[in-house]
């Protein structure tokens, strides 16, 4: 699942003079005001949105600068250790500020409140609220219970929650691309990964609500939806009403119908849940996006069972395959990883062969990292010594590197249809948007009356590693 950092302070500078959902220019309405930061995959910046909803309804308005807030909340990753070391120093941070603003409150929100419950408090004296993964509705109340000076904590994780009946605020916001969350946990055991023990069982969302907030963005003006979670594939929601079972194939259809203006997305699929009847579905809708993201971590069998990813290199390999037949100008992602328990240099050499046979347009790498209480951390030992993890790493994103340079260079005299998501970050006087294959696309404007939202027809002229440079096709 994509990883990203979204921080409410850094985006405020490129967003003056809009006006947000959710941000309280009005004193009125809002009796107080947060401030939210997020870390993490996908997931957790969706979650943020929720929180903001739920505190919303409670008077609290949102605000980008963390000293004008009376709550702060931190909403943490617990993946890899440098990710909690981040939200330890930024604690750290927020401890001075405190210590000037002794009313402020901090909450300690997502996987890392989870993974380390009452014991954060501990650890972190600052903190006085940690909210786990499933507990947000509860927020309202701790934050009144740590108004009287008491520590707030809940840490409960849920069989059923899945927020359907919360609209969330869409914070930073580009007014285009929006996150729908449809399910919630993960019900695999991958043996690197502290996901199961952060987020819970796996369950989906009512299949209504998912269509019927794709449609409210769709009428907001959004065009480009990604369906989430750490399963997609397995998504199963039966509709007792019309005896109905929605597969992700069918919940796919169903958003897609939503209007053929509407791109929809999705993230993340487990290489061995995804169905032809999902590839085919995605080939015959032309916006369900021709794009996958399929994290393969290691391109050996050997290391694969010993990840518990209950595939092969060869059933991988045979999925990409069976990708690029039905759907031929699929882009494909994946997430790898480098140095896990056991790893020789012949292993090492399967990922970087199976990486140029699945010829990945983008990937996201990372060394092993062990996590306390996973499987791996309890069976194996971690036993790749770091220089070698990291070099192992930088070979692999080396090789990424060539691979997107050469698939952006077979872009190169191709034309794509185009959605605009706003300004290039380096010219006000181009776009940038993306392709259906995920790919970002500069143009220069021309002085067409185009804006965020609107979809173009751009041809590919240039390119560089990251990027592909275009112009607009002449009608
Ligand atoms: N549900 C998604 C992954 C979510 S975590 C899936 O199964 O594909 C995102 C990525 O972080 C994983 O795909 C993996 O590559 C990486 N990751 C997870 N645990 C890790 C660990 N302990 N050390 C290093 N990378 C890890
Ligand atoms: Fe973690 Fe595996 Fe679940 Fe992904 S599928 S969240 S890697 S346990
Ligand atoms: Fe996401 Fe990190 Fe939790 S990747 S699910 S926020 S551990």
């Amino acid at each position: 699942m994509e990883m990203m950092k979204v921080d409410t302070k850094t985006h405020d500078e490129k967003r003056q003079g809009e006006s947000y959902a959710g941000f309280a220019n009005d004193p009125n309405v809002y009796r107080k005001l947060f401030y939210i930061e997020s870390y993490g995959c996908a997931m957790n910046f969706s979650d943020s949105e929720i929180v903001a909803s739920i505190l919303n309804e409670e008077g609290f308005g949102a605000t980008r600068d963390y000293e004008q807030a009376d709550l702060v909340l931190i909403n943490t990753c617990s993946i890899r250790e440098k990710a909690e070391q981040t939200v330890r120093k930024r604690l750290t941070e927020f401890k001075k500020m405190k210590q000037a603003k002794p009313g402020m409150l901090v909450g300690v929100l997502g996987c890392m409140a989870e993974r380390l419950k009452a014991k954060l408090l501990e650890e972190e004296k600052l903190v006085d609220l940690v909210v786990g993964p499933d507990a947000y509705r509860s927020l309202p109340a701790l934050i009144e219970e740590a108004e009287t000076g008491q520590k707030a904590v809940n840490v409960l994780l849920s069989r059923d929650e899945t927020y359907a009946d919360i609209s969330p605020v869409r914070l930073d916001s580009n007014g285009v691309t929006a996150f729908i969350s449809i399910m919630r946990g993960c019900n695999n055991m991958c043996s690197f990964c502290v996901v199961p023990f952060t987020r819970g069982r796996e369950r989906s969302r009512d299949a209504f609500s998912i269509v019927q907030e794709a449609q409210n963005l769709f009428e907001r003006g959004f065009r480009d939806v990604t369906l989430l979670g750490q399963n997609v594939d397995s998504y199963y929601w039966v509709d007792d009403a019309r005896n109905e079972t929605v597969t992700f194939a069918r919940l796919l259809e169903k958003v897609a119908a939503v209007n053929p203006l509407l791109r929809v997305r999705f993230s993340t699929s487990h290489p061995k849940d995804i169905t032809e009847e999902v590839l085919h579905t995605i080939a015959a809708h032309d916006n369900i996006c021709n794009y996958i993201h399929l994290p393969v971590q290691s391109g050996s069998t050997r290391i694969l069972q010993l990840m518990n990813r209950t595939y092969t290199r060869e059933w991988y390999m045979s999925k990409v395959k069976q990708i690029r037949e039905i759907i031929p100008d699929c882009g494909i992602s994946a997430d790898i990883i480098a140095g896990f328990c056991t790893e020789t240099e012949e292993d090492h050499n399967d990922t970087l062969s199976i990486m140029e046979f699945s010829r990945y347009d983008m990937s996201y790498m990372f060394f092993y990292s062990e996590r306390p209480g996973t499987l791996a951390a309890k069976r194996y030992e971690d036993d790749v010594p770091e220089p070698i993890k990291k070099r192992r790493l930088q070979e692999i994103v080396d090789l990424q590197g060539r691979l997107a340079f050469e698939s952006n260079k077979a872009d190169i005299g191709k034309t794509f249809r185009v959605l605009i998501e706003g300004n290039s970050k380096r010219s006000d006087s181009d776009w940038m948007g993306r392709s259906s294959q995920n790919k970002v696309i500069v143009f220069p404007k021309n002085n067409r009356p185009l804006k965020s939202g609107d979809y173009v027809m751009v041809k590919v002229t240039d390119c560089t590693p990251a990027t592909l440079l275009g112009k607009i096709m002449e009608d």
